[in-house]
């Protein structure tokens, strides 16, 4: 039993959502953030956000993120949990993992790809071992004050 990531019974993608997830790509980055251009982020296809209205039951953003090196240790910023759905992990050794306020390694997760996921992002965690592109569509509930 985790206390950051959860395993969830929403279906996976069939293969013309995964072209949407690749088509998405060609939308603009939303996420700048100084040094962090291997974190891409970007606004998901309406074929994909109809296919996660339809099944998850709650207002939600949706984009596809790409990571192409290593994150360092973190706290996303504005969200608190992450529904995840791996298309390309970035490498067979990819390990997403979750400190302490310390820094101290809490738990690491090999996180399986085509398998719709939860992860709390409230606390630090990072992605190590990347060595190729990492694409997953990542659902989130809307900032507050932003529904
Ligand atoms: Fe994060």
């Amino acid at each position: 039993m985790s206390q950051f990531l959860a395993y969830l019974e929403q279906p996976e993608l069939d293969p013309y959502l995964i072209n949407e997830v690749f088509l998405s790509l060609s939308n603009k980055n939303n996420f700048q953030f100084g040094k962090y251009t291997h974190y891409q982020i970007f606004p998901a296809t309406k074929p994909l956000k109809d296919f996660t209205r339809k099944i998850f039951n709650f207002d939600h953003i949706v984009q596809v993120q790409k990571i192409t090196k290593d994150l360092p240790i973190h706290i996303d910023f504005n969200r608190q949990l992450a529904f995840n759905y791996i298309i390309e992990t970035g490498g067979e050794e990819v390990k997403t993992c979750f400190y302490n306020a310390n820094h101290e390694l809490i738990e690491e997760h090999i996180i399986l790809k085509h398998k719709w996921h939860c992860i709390r992002v409230n606390g630090n965690h990072n992605v190590k071992n990347i060595t190729s592109q990492r694409i997953a569509l990542t659902v989130n509930f809307p900032p507050i004050g932003k529904v």
